[in-house]
């Protein structure tokens, strides 16, 4: 069969290859230590599945408007004025299926072909793909581990091009788990100030899940001027355990949200419409459950930070946010995929290559599993490195 040109523009994923072998390894009843999971292990909180189930039972299982029920928009509007200073209306968030959604409809609706995307490696395996499909040319611009994995401001200023459209920022970051202090953040901000025709993304997803001292900053908040050009994306996935649930949001200028409103439309149509309601109940419901959950990340970030950092060939920072460790295996001398396919064989333990993250001298292990599956699979590691 002859596929659509597009579909030879992305990669196939390099993560399914592992996931694909723990999978089949586990169904044959393999004890398999998985660390490769982007979602939290914990079931969504009662009040949110309350809610759902009452909007169920009250008939909310129609189409909606396509950019979302209003009291779902107007709520989300009201968490980024409460908990990040931006000072977004209802009708400036676009609510999406999932945080990745909420980045595709963007992509689509502000990239014409040929603009650059500006994007920091390691970065979140879809950012590249999302912008090929929007024929946009992904800028990669590779960091430095000793500068945990941030991009500098000169290395944001090095990648500007004319045609440069938009700059893609993750903090809490996925792999790294690094988040930008509000200084870093604001330096960043200072170049794009510099750069009035160039866009920002800040990838907001994992800003619920950080630790002792680290403060999520959003890049909106430093100017007026800079928020016009500011999209926040956002989801439920992580901070409320609704990874299954499929929403997220996109915030920013009204017209773009409308362009993305117009191409969601006509491709996916509203989130399932019950669904929104549990979305609205975990936005204005009680918050304690955010903060177990990130209590619960904290105490197995401890153990997996002094775990890894035991294994002498790794080194390693301690993440301030998310639910993920990456770590430098570069001194083995193997690719990250031979490393990765060659532990699952051996001892049964599933980790994401780096490369599927523009690193190949890495590897990262998810938290997201409780402290048993941490320690026995921290050990398997240990031992499989020592023998190498
Ligand atoms: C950095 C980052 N952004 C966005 C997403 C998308 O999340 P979802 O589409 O599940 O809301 C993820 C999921 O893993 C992520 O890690």
């Amino acid at each position: 069969m002859q596929l659509a040109d597009r579909i030879d523009l992305v990669s196939p994923s390099l993560t399914l290859a592992i996931d694909a072998k723990a999978k089949a390894l586990r169904a044959e009843g393999v004890d398999v230590c998985s660390f490769s999971a982007g979602e939290p292990d914990f079931d969504t909180p009662i009040h949110i599945r309350e809610a759902a189930k009452t909007a169920l039972d009250q008939g909310k299982t129609r189409y909606g408007p396509a950019a979302g029920e209003p009291t779902l928009r107007a709520a989300i509007a009201e968490k980024l004025n409460r908990d990040n200073q931006l000072p977004f209306t209802a009708d400036q968030v676009l609510v999406t299926n999932g945080g990745k959604h909420s980045l595709y409809n963007l992509m689509m609706a502000l990239l014409s072909a040929g603009d650059e995307v500006i994007i920091p490696s390691p970065y979140w395996v879809s950012y590249p793909e999302m912008v090929k499909l929007a024929q946009g040319v992904p800028v990669i611009v590779p960091t430095e581990e000793r500068h945990g994995y941030k991009i500098t401001p000169e290395q944001l200023a090095a990648a500007m091009t004319e045609r440069t459209k938009l700059f893609v920022l993750n903090s809490p970051s996925n792999p790294t788990g690094m988040v930008y202090s509000p200084e870093e953040v604001r330096a960043i901000a200072a170049v794009l100030m510099e750069h009035p025709q160039v866009h920002v993304v800040s990838d907001e997803i994992y800003e619920k899940i950080i630790y002792d001292d680290a403060v999520h900053f959003s890049i909106g908040a430093v100017s007026p001027e800079l928020l016009t050009r500011t999209f926040i994306s956002s989801g439920f996935a992580k901070a409320y355990a609704m990874t299954g649930w499929r929403i997220g949001y996109l915030a920013g200028d009204r017209d773009l949200i409308k362009a993305a409103t117009k191409f969601q439309g006509h491709s996916t149509s509203n989130v399932c419409t019950f669904a929104q309601f549990g979305a609205v109940a975990a936005l204005t419901g009680p918050q304690d459950c955010v903060e177990t959950m990130r209590q619960a990340f904290a105490e197995r970030r401890e153990v997996i930070y002094q775990m890894i950092t035991s294994i002498p060939q790794f080194t390693c920072a301690k993440p301030d946010g998310a639910f993920y460790i990456f770590a430098n295996m570069g001194a083995l001398g193997m690719t990250s995929l031979e490393f990765c396919q060659r532990l699952l064989e051996q001892k049964q333990v599933a980790i994401i290559p780096g490369v599927a993250f523009g690193r190949d001298d890495t590897v990262r292990l998810s938290y997201a599993t409780d402290l048993e599956t941490i320690r026995r699979g921290c050990d398997r590691l240990r031992d499989f490195v020592a023998h190498l």
